[in-house]
């Protein structure tokens, strides 16, 4: 099926903030609520070497965010799951074919929808096995 691409409203300004902090080689964005992957792929596109971890809870998101992230497939592992199962998805992606947390010990940035909606977000991944390892 050919999926029409979800620009958000947001989606300029976001990447403008976050695209300086996610330049490195091998920086990690985890889009914990990734929807249509708006703004991951626009960070995908801004940033040639950032690693996207993409969770939702809708199985159907994965599915169509699985067809809109395909340019960038290399760089993108998608987990149908809960956000507050970030710290178990983030020790799974360890060892998984990207292998970014062998080189790089934190993500970089957490949707900042979850981070905003919910803080239990960013306190799993203060008690992630990355952020113990700091
Ligand atoms: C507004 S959309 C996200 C927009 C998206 N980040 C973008 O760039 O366009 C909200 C998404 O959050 C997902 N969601 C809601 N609660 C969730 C949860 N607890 N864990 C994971 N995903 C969740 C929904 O299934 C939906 O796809």
């Amino acid at each position: 099926m050919d999926r029409a691409q979800h620009v958000p409203v947001l989606a300029g300004r976001v990447t403008a903030l976050l695209a300086p902090a996610l330049a490195a080689e091998g920086a990690v964005l985890v889009d914990a609520t990734l929807g249509r992957a708006g703004h991951a792929r626009a960070l995908l596109e801004a940033c040639p070497g950032l690693l996207l971890v993409g969770i939702d809870a809708d199985v159907a998101a994965i599915e169509a965010a699985r067809e809109l992230l395909a340019p960038f497939a290399a760089r993108v592992t998608l987990v149908h799951a809960r956000y507050d199962e970030i710290p178990a998805i983030l020790a799974a992606a360890a060892t998984n074919a990207h292998g970014f947390m062998a080189s790089s010990p934190l993500p970089q940035a957490l949707s900042l929808y979850a981070c905003r909606g919910d803080r239990r977000a960013s306190a799993c991944l203060s008690s992630s096995p990355a952020a113990a390892s700091r």
